[in-house]
């Protein structure tokens, strides 16, 4: 039994991701803690909150993070709404007396001096918290079983800035201060989630399935998902979404679904037009250092459990399933001719 740790900036994916990783036989929820990224992180700890209702979780919720350190938050509301499920917490006027308030950063240290090696932080926004949980107690962190990030981009473009993942780009210096400090993280990046998507159509009949089992959760799914491939639409001209965060989950819960390369990882956080770039050297001879990247995965399989899991429908290795896969846009420019 592997016992985890979401640290999230959720969100629609990582809503998803929380479901995913409850209905996991092989792994536990040890604790949940939310960072500012997507929407701010008061929003953020209703969604888990409520999630946590709805889903009958035990593990305890501790908020984190306002904002980076040393710069000032951006988040991304035309994504996930406003309050990061696409207008659906706030639509139905749901909302908790926010306890335990602070305290994110301290609880994941607790978290990882009484679990150690057992331990798996799956983390699936910026990386403020962990960095502070870095700075309080370093060997604490870097005696966990792993720290899987959902993050960076190595070999295409960003979905933030040219060069830039979301979650790394919100908080550079973060994820530098983690890396630099010796901990070892294993990144789940664009280059690999980007090239599954769920379809709008899938979207929909997976729902209608879902409708009959959890009737708590679908609404909130519906909204959220329509919001999300709205904005996909818009933006990405892709009738569709991408499953970052639960496919980060699978990476933490199933590694044997995946290929993983070893890398030396830096973080850019100064450039003008690079800071958040995720600069990883593959070149022969190459110092295998600080860190492990997702390089490839048994799409098929995962869209498989995923769909059964979460919405009690599965789709595998069926024309559905294959119509999710997709290549991805690569920074080869000779691919990308128009
Ligand atoms: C990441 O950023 C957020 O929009 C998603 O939740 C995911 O964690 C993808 O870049
Ligand atoms: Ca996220």
């Amino acid at each position: 039994m592997r016992r985890v740790v979401i640290d999230t900036d959720a969100g629609v994916d990582d809503s998803i991701a929380i479901v995913y990783a409850s209905r996991l036989p092989d792994a536990t929820i040890e604790l949940i803690t939310t960072v500012s990224g997507n929407v701010p992180v008061s929003e953020v700890t209703q969604n888990v909150l409520y999630l946590k209702k709805i889903l009958r979780l035990d593990a305890p919720v501790f908020s984190g993070a306002e904002a980076p350190r040393s710069r000032k938050l951006i988040t991304a509301p035309e994504v996930h709404g406003k309050d990061g499920v696409g207008g659906y917490r706030k639509s139905k006027g749901i909302s908790f007396p926010a306890w335990r308030t602070g305290g994110a950063a301290a609880a994941i240290v607790m978290a990882a001096r009484k679990f150690g090696k057992k331990l798996t932080i799956i983390s699936l926004g910026p990386m403020t918290n962990i960095a502070k949980a870095v700075s309080l107690d370093p060997a604490a962190v870097k005696g966990v079983g792993g720290i899987i990030q959902m993050g960076g981009a190595f070999s295409g473009y960003g979905n933030t800035t040219v060069f830039t993942e979301f979650n790394i780009f919100v908080d550079p210096e973060a994820a530098s201060y983690v890396l630099k400090n010796g901990v070892k993280v294993t990144f789940v990046p664009l280059d690999l989630t980007e090239t599954l998507f769920l379809p709008r159509n899938i979207v929909a009949s997976l729902l209608v399935k879902a409708g009959v089992n959890w009737p708590e959760l679908v609404p909130l799914l519906r909204k959220a998902l329509n919001h999300y491939i709205d904005y996909h639409r818009h933006a990405d001209k892709l009738d569709g979404c991408f499953m970052h965060d639960p496919i980060t989950v699978a990476a933490a819960v199933h590694p044997e679904w995946f290929r993983f390369t070893g890398s030396s990882v830096s973080i850019e956080t100064k450039g003008k037009h690079t800071a958040g770039m995720t600069v990883a050297d593959f070149r022969k001879g190459a110092v295998l250092g600080n860190s492990r990247i997702a390089v490839s995965f048994d799409a098929l399989t995962f869209l498989g459990d995923l769909t059964g899991k979460v919405f009690g429908a599965r789709i595998g290795r069926s024309a559905a399933g294959q119509s999710c896969l997709r290549r991805r846009f690569t920074a080869d420019f000779r691919n990308n001719l128009r």
